[in-house]
């Protein structure tokens, strides 16, 4: 895909077999589609008076318009014109970028960034603009015996006035960079769990590495995980002849100066398959459980796009992954298990594994005298519950980097929302013949989760987001969704002052 800016004057004039322009309620033309309509004498608002509403995320595509060079013309529906926001914008590039991929578009050219929508700058319309174009070009046909017809969307231009154009070329950038991490992250979670091993994602890793030069990956064995003493971890792993994999991967910025600031490590959950062990889960829909590595994905999708963008901060990915079966050798119910922190771990259900990989994980990060650590993980069921498929949940007892990451989030239109994390939850999870038990029973199933991994992170500042119910789309349109990719990597822009 090709991404560049436009500042010609005149629109009529303009090549491309898709061009969008924004229509808002009432009838009411955005600047683009007044200019056509008088290029096309009055066509435009012709057609937007006799059978457009303009609904937020509605289209109505014009075939030829007369005294217009463009193949064809998208009236793209905004809502009223009054209460315009960047998730309206975004809403209307995905389904131009949606049309274009379904008709076969190759070139495609949007006007839509020329307004103002709250207090997204031109930057933001644009990254999130180029993210959607890039995701709508994503198509899997990896385990298809006949390969699908290629996309034909090669390029989009965003249209606009110039004193807006450089912003928007930053914005361009930064969100083909974000879009080829998503797409990462969604084929990696969309791989079936015979393919998608711990192996699997070691390897990914790795030609992560061949790839960027800024990247380094390094991934540990189960040998290595012992000597580590990560007994959380290896009590899950041990259900499965599978083996394990330890990933560690790691950017560090070209320029010399953008290393001195402390690292920010990034921990993703990589259950490439969660049977739930011997508490084993019910039948029905077992297979989106190989979904259970998403964090993880979404990891490497992150430092895939800060690799791309060499952000001017070192930045590191750690992901534990194995598989989670029951088995002779699995970790059963009653079993007390030492962490690499030293903490003892009474299982009482095995199917809370991902916080048992995740621990020693937390543990490993001290290591690096880390600025921040977020980990990402499809923890809890809980967490699907209290928020559904709109909002990942975000739990943290730092205020200033709650408010980091929710901005963030509002930024990148991949929306989290802050749950509780206070102390008092703490007790659910005592045990009586250990430091804690790894479970909390039912109520606020998705707050202990996150009690849990809080006591292995004393050392550094952390937060903990649960996408359980963000990172993959359930029924027909099965499928990884990317997040949260977005609202990591604009995370990161934000800390190198990007
Ligand atoms: N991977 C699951 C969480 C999950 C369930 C994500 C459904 C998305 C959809 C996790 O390992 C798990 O099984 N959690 C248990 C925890 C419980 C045993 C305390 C859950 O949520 O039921
Ligand atoms: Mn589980
Ligand atoms: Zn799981």
């Amino acid at each position: 895909m090709e991404f560049s800016t436009s500042t010609a004057t005149s629109l009529h004039t303009l090549k491309a077999q898709a061009l969008a322009i924004g229509v808002f309620q009432d009838g009411i033309l955005s600047p683009a589609a007044d200019a056509l309509d008088q290029a096309s004498g009055g066509a435009i608002r012709a057609v937007v008076q006799s059978e457009f509403d303009a609904a937020p995320g509605s289209c109505l595509t014009l075939h030829a318009p007369a005294g217009i060079t463009a193949d064809r013309v998208i009236l793209l529906g905004l809502g009223r014109q009054d209460s315009l926001t960047a998730a309206i914008l975004a809403k209307a590039h995905q389904a131009f970028a949606g049309y274009c991929v379904s008709a076969g578009v190759g070139t495609a050219v949007s006007t839509l960034c020329a307004l103002n929508a709250g207090d997204a700058s031109p930057t933001d319309c644009a990254r999130t603009a180029a993210r959607l174009v890039a995701a709508a070009t994503y198509r899997y046909d990896q385990t298809f015996s006949r390969a699908k017809p290629a996309v034909k969307l090669r390029s989009f231009t965003l249209h606009l006035p110039r004193s807006k154009a450089a912003q928007a070329k930053t914005g361009l950038e930064q969100g083909a960079a974000i879009g080829a991490g998503v797409n990462l992250a969604r084929l990696l979670g969309d791989l079936p769990p015979n393919v998608c091993t711990p192996t699997y994602l070691g390897q990914t890793a790795r030609g992560l590495a061949k790839q960027f030069k800024t990247l380094k990956a390094e991934v540990l064995d189960r040998k290595k995980i012992e000597a580590l003493k990560m007994g959380s971890f290896l009590s899950v792993a041990k259900g499965s002849v599978e083996p394990p994999a330890f990933i560690v991967l790691r950017h560090t910025p070209s320029k010399p100066a953008a290393r001195k600031a402390a690292p920010i490590v990034l921990v993703g959950k990589g259950i490439t398959f969660d049977a739930g062990g011997i508490s084993l889960k019910p039948g029905p829909a077992m297979d989106e459980m190989k979904f259970d590595m998403c964090g993880a994905a979404s990891v490497l999708g992150t430092m895939r796009a800060v690799a791309e963008l060499d952000l001017p901060r070192e930045v590191i990915g750690i992901v534990p992954s194995c598989e989670n079966l029951p088995s002779g050798s699995a970790v059963k119910p009653g079993d007390i298990i030492t962490s690499m922190s030293g903490q003892t771990i009474e299982v009482l259900n095995t199917d809370a594994e991902g916080r048992l990989i995740l621990c020693d994980a937390l543990t490993y990060a001290e290591r690096f005298k880390p600025a921040a650590v977020v980990d990402v993980a499809t923890l809890t069921g809980a967490c699907v519950i209290a928020l559904g498929h709109v909002n990942s949940g975000l739990f943290t007892q730092d205020d200033v980097l709650a408010g980091e990451l929710l901005a963030a989030s509002r930024q990148a239109q991949d929306p989290a929302w802050r749950m509780p994390l206070e102390d008092a939850y703490q007790d659910q999870l005592k045990s009586n013949f250990a430091d804690m038990a790894n479970i909390g029973g039912r109520p606020a199933g998705a707050i202990t989760a996150a009690c849990f991994l809080s006591r292995f992170t004393g050392k550094y500042r952390w937060a903990h987001l649960d996408i359980a119910g963000t990172a993959w789309l359930e029924g027909k349109q099965k499928g990884a969704t990317g997040r949260p990719v977005p609202l990591l990597t604009q995370y990161l822009l934000g800390q190198c002052g990007a």
